[in-house]
Protein backbone atom coordinates (compact mmCIF):
# COMPACT_ATOMS: atom_id res chain seq x y z
CA UNK A 1 0.00 0.00 0.00
CA UNK A 2 1.41 3.60 -0.83
CA UNK A 3 1.88 5.86 2.12
CA UNK A 4 2.49 9.35 1.76
CA UNK A 5 5.68 10.66 3.90
CA UNK A 6 5.26 12.52 6.52
CA UNK A 7 6.49 15.67 5.01
CA UNK A 8 3.16 15.48 2.58
CA UNK A 9 1.39 16.25 6.11
CA UNK A 10 3.90 18.48 7.49
CA UNK A 11 2.64 22.57 8.79
CA UNK A 12 -0.67 21.48 9.43
CA UNK A 13 -1.45 24.11 12.35
CA UNK A 14 -3.22 22.38 15.15
CA UNK A 15 -5.67 25.72 14.82
CA UNK A 16 -8.47 25.29 13.06
CA UNK A 17 -8.26 28.78 12.12
CA UNK A 18 -5.32 28.14 10.12
CA UNK A 19 -6.45 25.81 8.18
CA UNK A 20 -8.49 25.19 5.44
CA UNK A 21 -11.40 22.61 5.14
CA UNK A 22 -13.94 22.36 2.47
CA UNK A 23 -16.78 20.61 2.29
CA UNK A 24 -14.88 17.97 0.56
CA UNK A 25 -13.85 15.31 3.59
CA UNK A 26 -11.47 12.46 2.16
CA UNK A 27 -11.77 11.09 5.61
CA UNK A 28 -15.35 10.72 6.03
CA UNK A 29 -14.81 7.00 7.69
CA UNK A 30 -12.71 8.65 10.76
CA UNK A 31 -14.45 11.46 11.18
CA UNK A 32 -17.72 10.13 11.42
CA UNK A 33 -16.69 7.44 14.43
CA UNK A 34 -14.69 10.57 16.17
CA UNK A 35 -18.00 12.99 15.66
CA UNK A 36 -19.83 9.60 17.29
CA UNK A 37 -17.06 9.36 20.24
CA UNK A 38 -17.22 13.19 20.93
CA UNK A 39 -20.88 13.16 21.11
CA UNK A 40 -20.64 9.75 23.77
CA UNK A 41 -17.91 11.85 25.49
CA UNK A 42 -20.17 14.65 25.51
CA UNK A 43 -23.14 12.63 27.17
CA UNK A 44 -20.97 11.40 30.06
CA UNK A 45 -19.67 14.53 30.63
CA UNK A 46 -15.90 13.87 29.53
CA UNK A 47 -15.17 17.32 28.28
CA UNK A 48 -11.48 16.95 27.71
CA UNK A 49 -11.91 13.86 25.89
CA UNK A 50 -15.15 15.38 23.76
CA UNK A 51 -13.01 17.89 22.70
CA UNK A 52 -9.55 15.56 21.77
CA UNK A 53 -11.92 13.74 19.72
CA UNK A 54 -13.88 16.87 17.51
CA UNK A 55 -10.21 18.37 17.27
CA UNK A 56 -8.47 15.30 15.93
CA UNK A 57 -11.86 14.66 13.46
CA UNK A 58 -10.49 18.68 12.88
CA UNK A 59 -7.51 18.01 11.63
CA UNK A 60 -8.96 14.83 9.47
CA UNK A 61 -11.19 16.63 7.44
CA UNK A 62 -8.67 19.61 6.54
CA UNK A 63 -5.83 16.51 4.56
CA UNK A 64 -6.34 17.00 0.95
CA UNK A 65 -6.57 13.41 0.71
CA UNK A 66 -7.62 9.74 2.37
CA UNK A 67 -5.38 8.37 4.67
CA UNK A 68 -4.33 4.66 3.82
CA UNK A 69 -1.67 3.67 6.77
CA UNK A 70 -0.59 5.58 10.32
CA UNK A 71 2.37 6.42 8.92
CA UNK A 72 0.92 9.04 6.96
CA UNK A 73 -0.54 10.75 10.07
CA UNK A 74 2.82 10.69 11.35
CA UNK A 75 3.80 14.67 12.87
CA UNK A 76 -0.21 15.79 12.64
CA UNK A 77 -1.35 17.94 15.00
CA UNK A 78 -4.50 17.22 18.01
CA UNK A 79 -3.78 12.99 17.36
CA UNK A 80 -3.81 11.66 20.48
CA UNK A 81 -3.00 7.83 21.17
CA UNK A 82 -6.72 7.30 21.58
CA UNK A 83 -7.72 8.66 18.44
CA UNK A 84 -4.58 6.90 17.01
CA UNK A 85 -5.90 3.61 18.41
CA UNK A 86 -9.18 4.04 16.77
CA UNK A 87 -7.51 4.93 13.42
CA UNK A 88 -5.60 1.72 13.30
CA UNK A 89 -8.54 -0.41 14.48
CA UNK A 90 -10.73 1.45 11.21
CA UNK A 91 -7.23 0.69 8.80
CA UNK A 92 -6.88 -2.38 9.95
CA UNK A 93 -10.68 -3.89 10.52
CA UNK A 94 -12.54 -1.25 8.43
CA UNK A 95 -14.54 -0.72 11.75
CA UNK A 96 -14.42 0.70 14.78
CA UNK A 97 -15.85 -2.12 17.39
CA UNK A 98 -15.22 0.47 20.21
CA UNK A 99 -17.96 2.90 18.08
CA UNK A 100 -19.73 -0.10 17.71
CA UNK A 101 -20.20 -0.63 21.56
CA UNK A 102 -21.50 2.25 22.02
CA UNK A 103 -23.85 2.79 19.31
CA UNK A 104 -25.05 -0.12 20.98
CA UNK A 105 -25.12 1.29 24.10
CA UNK A 106 -28.77 1.87 25.52
CA UNK A 107 -27.89 5.02 27.43
CA UNK A 108 -26.31 6.60 24.58
CA UNK A 109 -29.17 5.78 22.08
CA UNK A 110 -31.45 7.22 24.06
CA UNK A 111 -29.72 10.26 25.02
CA UNK A 112 -29.08 10.94 21.31
CA UNK A 113 -32.55 10.21 20.70
CA UNK A 114 -33.77 12.45 23.07
CA UNK A 115 -31.13 15.51 22.16
CA UNK A 116 -32.15 15.22 18.31
CA UNK A 117 -35.65 17.06 20.15
CA UNK A 118 -35.95 21.24 19.59
CA UNK A 119 -35.47 22.64 23.09
CA UNK A 120 -33.69 19.07 24.37
CA UNK A 121 -30.25 19.25 26.12
CA UNK A 122 -27.94 16.75 27.77
CA UNK A 123 -29.39 17.76 30.84
CA UNK A 124 -32.60 16.70 30.27
CA UNK A 125 -32.07 14.10 28.20
CA UNK A 126 -30.26 12.81 31.78
CA UNK A 127 -33.30 13.40 33.41
CA UNK A 128 -35.55 11.47 31.20
CA UNK A 129 -33.23 8.76 31.32
CA UNK A 130 -33.16 8.02 35.03
CA UNK A 131 -36.44 7.93 34.96
CA UNK A 132 -36.69 5.26 32.87
CA UNK A 133 -37.50 6.49 29.87
CA UNK A 134 -36.63 5.32 26.37
CA UNK A 135 -39.06 5.84 23.38
CA UNK A 136 -40.23 9.65 22.15
CA UNK A 137 -43.66 8.07 23.05
CA UNK A 138 -42.78 7.04 26.32
CA UNK A 139 -41.99 10.80 26.82
CA UNK A 140 -45.12 12.10 25.19
CA UNK A 141 -47.49 9.52 27.46
CA UNK A 142 -45.83 10.09 30.78
CA UNK A 143 -47.71 11.84 32.66
CA UNK A 144 -45.70 13.55 35.10
CA UNK A 145 -43.09 15.30 32.44
CA UNK A 146 -43.44 19.14 32.33
CA UNK A 147 -42.52 20.02 28.69
CA UNK A 148 -41.47 23.59 27.94
CA UNK A 149 -42.98 25.36 24.80
CA UNK A 150 -39.86 24.97 22.77
CA UNK A 151 -39.82 21.05 23.70
CA UNK A 152 -43.40 20.91 22.67
CA UNK A 153 -42.64 22.37 19.41
CA UNK A 154 -40.08 20.02 18.88
CA UNK A 155 -42.49 17.10 19.48
CA UNK A 156 -45.01 19.00 17.24
CA UNK A 157 -42.94 19.30 14.29
CA UNK A 158 -39.88 16.76 14.98
CA UNK A 159 -40.53 14.60 11.76
CA UNK A 160 -40.33 17.88 9.65
CA UNK A 161 -37.30 19.51 11.95
CA UNK A 162 -35.44 16.04 11.87
CA UNK A 163 -34.94 15.97 8.52
CA UNK A 164 -32.41 17.83 6.64
CA UNK A 165 -33.00 20.98 4.98
CA UNK A 166 -31.48 21.27 1.79
CA UNK A 167 -29.72 24.12 -0.49
CA UNK A 168 -32.67 24.81 -2.93
CA UNK A 169 -35.51 25.00 0.72
CA UNK A 170 -32.48 27.30 2.29
CA UNK A 171 -32.36 29.31 -0.75
CA UNK A 172 -36.92 29.55 -0.68
CA UNK A 173 -36.09 30.81 2.71
CA UNK A 174 -33.87 33.37 1.95
CA UNK A 175 -36.50 34.52 -0.65
CA UNK A 176 -39.40 35.30 2.07
CA UNK A 177 -36.92 36.33 5.01
CA UNK A 178 -35.63 39.02 2.56
CA UNK A 179 -38.61 39.91 0.99
CA UNK A 180 -39.91 40.16 4.61
CA UNK A 181 -37.12 42.31 6.09
CA UNK A 182 -37.11 44.64 2.98
CA UNK A 183 -41.23 45.31 3.33
CA UNK A 184 -40.07 46.57 6.83
CA UNK A 185 -36.79 48.28 5.90
CA UNK A 186 -35.54 48.50 2.16
CA UNK A 187 -32.05 49.29 3.34
CA UNK A 188 -31.71 46.66 6.21
CA UNK A 189 -29.06 44.49 5.88
CA UNK A 190 -29.26 40.94 5.07
CA UNK A 191 -26.67 37.81 4.99
CA UNK A 192 -26.87 34.28 4.86
CA UNK A 193 -24.70 32.89 7.69
CA UNK A 194 -24.22 29.21 9.32
CA UNK A 195 -23.24 26.10 7.48
CA UNK A 196 -25.31 27.55 4.66
CA UNK A 197 -23.03 30.38 3.87
CA UNK A 198 -19.97 27.60 4.15
CA UNK A 199 -21.10 25.90 1.25
CA UNK A 200 -22.79 23.11 2.89
CA UNK A 201 -25.06 21.01 0.99
CA UNK A 202 -27.56 20.14 3.70
CA UNK A 203 -28.12 21.71 7.28
CA UNK A 204 -30.22 21.62 10.48
CA UNK A 205 -31.66 24.92 10.44
CA UNK A 206 -30.89 27.99 8.16
CA UNK A 207 -29.12 30.72 9.99
CA UNK A 208 -29.51 34.74 8.92
CA UNK A 209 -28.18 37.64 10.32
CA UNK A 210 -29.45 40.84 10.09
CA UNK A 211 -28.73 44.86 11.27
CA UNK A 212 -29.54 48.48 9.54
CA UNK A 213 -27.22 50.72 8.23
CA UNK A 214 -27.92 53.14 11.28
CA UNK A 215 -26.51 52.67 14.92
CA UNK A 216 -29.36 51.88 16.70
CA UNK A 217 -32.44 51.66 14.52
CA UNK A 218 -32.15 47.70 14.30
CA UNK A 219 -33.69 47.61 18.15
CA UNK A 220 -36.97 47.00 16.73
CA UNK A 221 -36.58 45.48 13.70
CA UNK A 222 -36.79 42.11 14.37
CA UNK A 223 -40.13 42.24 16.23
CA UNK A 224 -41.32 43.90 13.07
CA UNK A 225 -39.78 40.91 10.87
CA UNK A 226 -41.83 38.35 13.78
CA UNK A 227 -44.72 39.98 13.22
CA UNK A 228 -45.00 40.00 9.35
CA UNK A 229 -43.86 36.41 9.42
CA UNK A 230 -46.69 35.76 11.67
CA UNK A 231 -49.31 38.28 9.59
CA UNK A 232 -47.95 35.61 6.53
CA UNK A 233 -49.25 33.04 8.09
CA UNK A 234 -45.82 31.17 8.38
CA UNK A 235 -44.95 31.35 11.80
CA UNK A 236 -44.85 28.27 13.65
CA UNK A 237 -42.95 28.83 16.45
CA UNK A 238 -41.37 32.07 17.95
CA UNK A 239 -38.53 31.93 20.56
CA UNK A 240 -37.45 35.80 21.06
CA UNK A 241 -34.37 36.74 22.66
CA UNK A 242 -34.48 40.51 23.32
CA UNK A 243 -30.41 41.99 23.64
CA UNK A 244 -28.31 42.20 26.60
CA UNK A 245 -25.17 43.32 24.71
CA UNK A 246 -23.44 45.65 27.13
CA UNK A 247 -20.65 47.73 25.14
CA UNK A 248 -18.35 48.44 28.01
CA UNK A 249 -17.72 44.65 28.70
CA UNK A 250 -15.16 43.01 27.73
CA UNK A 251 -15.26 39.87 25.13
CA UNK A 252 -15.69 36.36 26.96
CA UNK A 253 -12.66 34.42 26.11
CA UNK A 254 -14.99 31.07 26.81
CA UNK A 255 -16.92 29.26 23.72
CA UNK A 256 -19.52 28.20 25.62
CA UNK A 257 -20.53 31.30 26.26
CA UNK A 258 -23.78 32.63 24.43
CA UNK A 259 -23.97 36.27 22.32
CA UNK A 260 -26.17 38.45 24.25
CA UNK A 261 -27.67 40.11 20.63
CA UNK A 262 -30.94 40.84 20.10
CA UNK A 263 -32.16 36.88 18.30
CA UNK A 264 -34.81 34.40 17.40
CA UNK A 265 -35.34 30.60 17.44
CA UNK A 266 -37.94 29.97 14.75
CA UNK A 267 -39.96 27.39 12.94
CA UNK A 268 -41.22 28.48 9.80
CA UNK A 269 -43.52 26.82 7.23
CA UNK A 270 -42.16 26.34 3.83
CA UNK A 271 -44.45 25.67 1.43
CA UNK A 272 -43.34 22.98 -1.37
CA UNK A 273 -44.45 24.99 -4.56
CA UNK A 274 -41.34 28.00 -3.17
CA UNK A 275 -38.58 25.50 -3.77
CA UNK A 276 -36.58 25.64 -6.42
CA UNK A 277 -36.54 22.67 -8.58
CA UNK A 278 -39.85 21.20 -6.83
CA UNK A 279 -42.17 23.45 -8.30
CA UNK A 280 -45.03 21.82 -9.70
CA UNK A 281 -43.54 18.66 -8.83
CA UNK A 282 -46.40 15.87 -8.03
CA UNK A 283 -45.05 14.86 -4.77
CA UNK A 284 -45.47 11.35 -2.91
CA UNK A 285 -49.37 11.03 -2.04
CA UNK A 286 -48.02 10.04 1.75
CA UNK A 287 -46.59 13.26 1.79
CA UNK A 288 -49.00 15.13 0.17
CA UNK A 289 -49.52 17.99 2.51
CA UNK A 290 -47.44 20.34 0.26
CA UNK A 291 -44.92 21.97 3.36
CA UNK A 292 -42.76 21.58 5.54
CA UNK A 293 -41.72 22.99 9.06
CA UNK A 294 -37.86 24.29 8.95
CA UNK A 295 -35.47 26.01 11.95
CA UNK A 296 -34.01 28.88 11.32
CA UNK A 297 -32.26 31.33 13.18
CA UNK A 298 -32.36 35.12 13.00
CA UNK A 299 -29.72 37.50 14.50
CA UNK A 300 -29.56 41.50 14.92
CA UNK A 301 -26.37 42.84 15.62
CA UNK A 302 -25.87 46.76 15.99
CA UNK A 303 -24.31 47.66 12.85
CA UNK A 304 -20.47 48.31 14.25
CA UNK A 305 -20.57 44.85 15.58
CA UNK A 306 -21.50 43.37 12.15
CA UNK A 307 -18.42 41.81 11.24
CA UNK A 308 -17.74 39.83 14.35
CA UNK A 309 -21.70 38.06 14.40
CA UNK A 310 -20.84 37.37 10.81
CA UNK A 311 -17.56 35.42 11.76
CA UNK A 312 -19.04 33.95 14.75
CA UNK A 313 -22.19 32.88 13.34
CA UNK A 314 -20.60 31.33 9.79
CA UNK A 315 -18.96 28.95 11.73
CA UNK A 316 -17.96 26.21 12.13
CA UNK A 317 -18.46 25.60 15.83
CA UNK A 318 -14.49 23.85 15.67
CA UNK A 319 -13.65 27.13 13.48
CA UNK A 320 -14.99 29.52 15.98
CA UNK A 321 -13.58 28.11 19.17
CA UNK A 322 -9.95 27.71 17.30
CA UNK A 323 -10.19 31.26 16.56
CA UNK A 324 -11.03 31.97 20.09
CA UNK A 325 -8.10 29.98 21.43
CA UNK A 326 -5.59 31.57 18.75
CA UNK A 327 -6.48 34.78 19.98
CA UNK A 328 -6.04 34.34 23.27
CA UNK A 329 -3.17 31.75 23.25
CA UNK A 330 -1.02 33.16 20.59
CA UNK A 331 -2.04 36.94 20.87
CA UNK A 332 -2.98 37.99 23.97
CA UNK A 333 -6.34 38.93 22.48
CA UNK A 334 -9.71 38.27 23.50
CA UNK A 335 -12.40 37.76 20.85
CA UNK A 336 -16.06 36.70 20.97
CA UNK A 337 -19.17 37.53 18.66
CA UNK A 338 -19.12 41.14 19.94
CA UNK A 339 -15.81 42.13 19.86
CA UNK A 340 -11.86 42.20 19.80
CA UNK A 341 -10.11 43.32 22.82
CA UNK A 342 -6.25 43.46 22.58
CA UNK A 343 -5.19 42.80 26.12
CA UNK A 344 -1.43 44.07 25.94
CA UNK A 345 -2.61 47.35 24.20
CA UNK A 346 -5.80 47.65 26.60
CA UNK A 347 -7.77 48.41 23.01
CA UNK A 348 -10.65 47.16 21.79
CA UNK A 349 -10.48 46.67 17.89
CA UNK A 350 -12.72 47.69 15.50
CA UNK A 351 -13.51 45.48 12.23
CA UNK A 352 -16.18 45.98 9.35
CA UNK A 353 -15.27 43.40 7.52
CA UNK A 354 -14.26 39.87 8.17
CA UNK A 355 -11.03 40.71 6.79
CA UNK A 356 -10.27 43.05 9.56
CA UNK A 357 -10.86 40.72 12.30
CA UNK A 358 -8.39 38.20 10.40
CA UNK A 359 -5.77 40.93 9.78
CA UNK A 360 -5.60 42.50 13.37
CA UNK A 361 -5.57 38.88 14.69
CA UNK A 362 -2.28 38.51 12.14
CA UNK A 363 -3.97 35.66 10.68
CA UNK A 364 -4.48 34.50 6.92
CA UNK A 365 -7.99 35.20 5.63
CA UNK A 366 -9.79 32.17 5.37
CA UNK A 367 -13.13 32.06 2.83
CA UNK A 368 -16.33 30.42 4.40
CA UNK A 369 -16.44 27.52 2.35
CA UNK A 370 -13.12 26.97 3.53
CA UNK A 371 -13.80 27.25 7.17
CA UNK A 372 -15.70 23.72 7.46
CA UNK A 373 -13.38 22.66 10.34
N1 LIG B 1 -23.59 30.11 17.16
C1 LIG B 1 -23.27 31.13 18.03
N2 LIG B 1 -24.11 31.44 19.06
C2 LIG B 1 -25.27 30.75 19.23
C3 LIG B 1 -25.61 29.72 18.35
C4 LIG B 1 -24.73 29.42 17.30
O1 LIG B 1 -22.23 31.75 17.86
N3 LIG B 1 -26.07 31.08 20.23
C5 LIG B 1 -22.67 29.80 16.07
C6 LIG B 1 -22.17 28.37 16.15
O2 LIG B 1 -20.97 28.30 16.85
C7 LIG B 1 -22.02 27.99 14.71
C8 LIG B 1 -22.93 28.95 13.95
O3 LIG B 1 -23.37 29.92 14.88
O4 LIG B 1 -20.70 28.20 14.33
C9 LIG B 1 -24.11 28.28 13.32
O5 LIG B 1 -24.76 27.46 14.27
P1 LIG B 1 -25.62 26.20 13.85
O6 LIG B 1 -26.80 26.62 13.07
O7 LIG B 1 -25.90 25.46 15.11
O8 LIG B 1 -24.61 25.30 13.02
P2 LIG B 1 -24.27 25.21 11.47
O9 LIG B 1 -22.80 25.32 11.37
O10 LIG B 1 -25.08 26.20 10.70
O11 LIG B 1 -24.67 23.74 11.11
P3 LIG B 1 -26.10 23.17 10.67
O12 LIG B 1 -26.04 22.99 9.22
O13 LIG B 1 -26.24 21.90 11.40
O14 LIG B 1 -27.14 24.17 11.08
MN1 LIG C 1 -9.57 17.09 -3.00
MN1 LIG D 1 -27.16 26.33 10.96
MN1 LIG E 1 -28.53 27.82 13.91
Amino acid sequence: VYCSPPTAVANVSQYACQRRTTTENHNKIFTDVMEELAESSEFNESKGPCLAFRRAASVLKSLPSAVHCLEAIQGLPCLGEHTKAVMEEILTFGRSFKVEEIRCDERYQALKLFTSVFGVGPKTAEKWYRRGLRSLKEILTEPNIQLNRMQRAGFLYYSDISKAVSKAEAKALGCIIEETVHWIAPDAILALTGGFRRGKEYGHDVDFLLTMPEMGKEEGLLLHVIDRLRDQGILLYCEYQGSTFDVSKLPSWRFEDMDHFQKCFLILRLEQGQVEGERGLQSDPGDSRGWRAVRVDLVAPPVDRYAFALLGWTGSRQFGRDLRTFAYKERQMLLDNHALYDKTKKLFLPATTEEDIFAHLGLEYVEPWQRNA
